[in-house]
């Protein structure tokens, strides 16, 4: 019996991972992996209890205690809804700082593998084809030059009725790119084994369907 397949869209912040793995997920009636996400509700759990996301001991053991679950495209916290709490800039940045920390990675590495299940897995972040799932059949970097990344993000804030600054989001994009390339736990970077999708041109339909084309290409050879 052979494991469900995988595909793993990896790549920086708002390159547009999240919309094309989720359309992705519903073309093949696949589950839906948002690492990030995981990442981002430890960062909230650690704000809400007082612990530095610099502390990695402290960070990983709540790791390990937190229950998470999804359900219906919300993310729930000890059975709380915190989707839109959780999609701050600040628990961005908080994500990207309690994640260089090997321990805190360890600690969410079985969850993140429990998800793959039949009929299959579409899971983005930023180690899902080299850490999480490296026997994935299809690894895509998803990426977008800064400046464009910068503009989506801006448009979403709007979009939600908060305040944006472009130039502060810019900055703040390439500060993220820098930490999460640059650290030494599972950095993002792209594998020799992943298809490189620039979306800078390309809307999001355009981008999921050169993904699915990709992967039933895999199913034939
Ligand atoms: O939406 P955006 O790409 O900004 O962030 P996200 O995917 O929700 O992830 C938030 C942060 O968590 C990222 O900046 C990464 O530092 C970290 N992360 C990670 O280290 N590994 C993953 N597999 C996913 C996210
Ligand atoms: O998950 P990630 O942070 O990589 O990005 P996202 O949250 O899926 O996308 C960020 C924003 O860019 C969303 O508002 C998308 O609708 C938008 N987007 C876009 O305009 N064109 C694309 N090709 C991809 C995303």
């Amino acid at each position: 019996t052979s494991l469900p397949p995988v595909i793993a869209i990896d790549g920086p912040s708002a390159s547009g991972k999240g919309s094309v793995a989720e359309r992705v997920a519903s073309h093949f009636g696949f589950h839906y992996l948002d690492s990030g996400a995981l990442y981002r509700l430890l960062a909230y759990a650690a704000h809400h209890q007082n612990i530095a996301w610099s502390d990695a001991a402290k960070v990983a053991s709540i790791a390990a205690d937190m229950h998470i679950s999804f359900a219906h495209g919300e993310v729930l916290l000890d059975g709380l809804q915190v989707s839109a709490q959780i999609r701050s800039e600040q628990m961005g940045k908080g994500a990207s700082e309690v994640a260089v920390h090997p321990e805190v990675r360890t600690a969410l590495l079985q969850t993140q593998r429990n998800f793959r299940q039949a009929p299959g897995l579409v899971g983005d972040g930023r180690d899902i084809g080299s850490v999480i799932f490296p026997d994935a059949c299809l690894k895509i970097f998803l990426t977008a030059a800064v400046e464009t990344r910068a503009q989506r993000r801006y448009d979403q804030l709007l979009q939600r009725g908060e305040r944006a600054d472009y130039a502060a989001i810019l900055a703040d994009l390439q500060q993220r790119d820098l930490r999460d390339s640059q650290r030494v736990a599972a950095p993002l970077k792209q594998l020799p084994d992943a298809i490189l999708l620039d979306t800078t041109d390309k809307n999001i339909e355009q981008a999921v369907a050169i993904v699915v084309e990709a992967f039933k290409k895999g199913l034939q050879s």
